[in-house]
């Protein structure tokens, strides 16, 4: 589907809505361009069957649909080329659910833990929370471009006893798709260092027109020491439904979370909540690659716009684009320059690491007209700064 046709029946206004990105911008009069989800509305025929759902008004205890493992299972194999086997997934509450329930099930108190950063911050409040130490690795940026600093991570292995990696992939905020190579590189140390690996890969289904998504399973050299975040909900944009898999390969590992699952009776999947998950799988991936192409265009429209003044990411994949204000930032945080003299709301590049202060991150899974709207208030922001 066309990028214009795709937006005229899909654009969802959600002005007026208790959307949480939308509620907040209401309140400070700013276009919403922070928090992760999409104004798109979800494909139709996904919505008929979940009213079908609720219309035959059985909302008893409920089996998911017989076919399910084996719909997650193609959709993962036709779009990533990887089989992965009904036994090995289990369900949580999301995706932030599934990192607690990670380290609570497979690490102890005080184990050393090591992330990337610039991350997500929910990573780092998920180790902290779970009374775990925080190892941060920062990576190296060229020009937007970030990578692993592969020697400070052995470093770090080396000397901070480090017990697991969590990995983002494709990587928020910085929006790379990691190379196998790259993967390679990070799983041979895990290797040698007994360190297990978290791969949180929910944004795997936004993957830029000329990258490829290399699931962490796929290196099968390392499937013994991984396990997989996967779910639908960054996507089709599914986040009030709260579904996600958690895929462990490695038996002895598996049995150690289905038995943390078991004593703090988490191990039951709502059959609801996984429902949009699964016709999204069977109907959705047309509207998929719509969403893809839609990204892309509003990703190359800021870079032609405002690429010639500042830094920004890379964006192979997810939708979220980490932006570099730089000399034009007159606050201390480029997110509060942004709200105050653009009317935008971004998330402060603060929020995902130390130093981060005149960066932002901007959400992209918007209309064209959303993405010119605020690209003409940035160049304005740029043009006060020039005169
Ligand atoms: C990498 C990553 N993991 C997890 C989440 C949150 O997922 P959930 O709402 O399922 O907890 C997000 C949301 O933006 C994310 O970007």
């Amino acid at each position: 589907m066309k990028t214009s046709a795709f937006i005229r029946k899909y654009y969802l206004d959600r002005s007026d809505s208790r959307s949480v990105k939308w509620s907040r911008g209401r309140k400070q009069g700013c276009l919403p361009m922070w928090i992760a989800d999409m104004d798109f509305r979800c494909d139709e025929r996904v919505t008929r069957a979940l009213k079908d759902f609720i219309q035959a008004g059985d909302y008893g205890y409920t089996n998911l649909p017989d076919d399910y493992y084996q719909v997650f299972c193609s959709w993962h194999e036709k779009r990533n080329h990887i089989l992965y086997q009904q036994e090995w997934i289990r369900f949580t509450k999301g995706a932030v659910n599934a990192m607690y329930q990670i380290i609570h099930s497979l690490t102890e108190e005080n184990d050393a833990i090591l992330i990337s950063t610039p991350l997500y911050p929910p990573f780092k409040a998920a180790i902290k929370n779970c009374k775990r130490k925080v190892i941060e690795s920062p990576m190296k940026n060229d020009d937007g471009y970030f990578t692993f600093d592969y020697k400070d991570i052995e470093k770090k292995f080396k000397t901070k006893n480090v017990k697991m990696l969590m990995l983002c992939s494709p990587h928020n905020p910085v929006g790379r798709v990691w190379k196998k190579g790259e993967l390679e590189e990070l799983f041979e140390l895990c290797r040698k260092y007994h360190v297990l690996v978290c791969s949180d890969e929910v944004h795997s289904d936004i993957i830029m027109p000329d990258q490829e998504f290399i699931p962490s399973l796929a290196l099968k050299k390392y499937q013994n020491q991984t396990i997989s975040i996967i779910a639908a909900s960054k996507s089709f944009s599914l986040a009030v439904f709260s579904h996600c898999h958690v895929v462990i390969p490695n038996k002895k590992i598996r049995d150690r979370f289905i038995r943390y699952q078991q004593e703090n009776n988490t191990a039951s999947v709502n059959a609801f909540n996984a429902l949009p998950t699964y016709y999204n799988y069977i109907y959705g991936e047309e509207w998929l690659d719509a969403v893809n192409n839609v990204i892309f265009d509003n990703y190359h429209y800021l870079k032609q716009e405002l690429g010639g003044y500042m830094e920004m990411s890379n964006l192979e994949g997810s939708y979220l684009l980490f932006l570099n204000l730089g000399r034009y930032n007159t606050c201390k945080s480029a997110a509060e320059c942004l709200a105050d003299r653009c009317r935008i709301l971004a998330n402060p590049g603060e929020s995902f690491g130390k130093g981060y202060e005149n960066w932002v991150r901007l959400n992209l899974a918007t209309s064209p007209e959303n993405i010119k709207k605020a690209a003409d208030s940035v160049l304005q922001l740029i043009r006060s700064k020039e005169k």
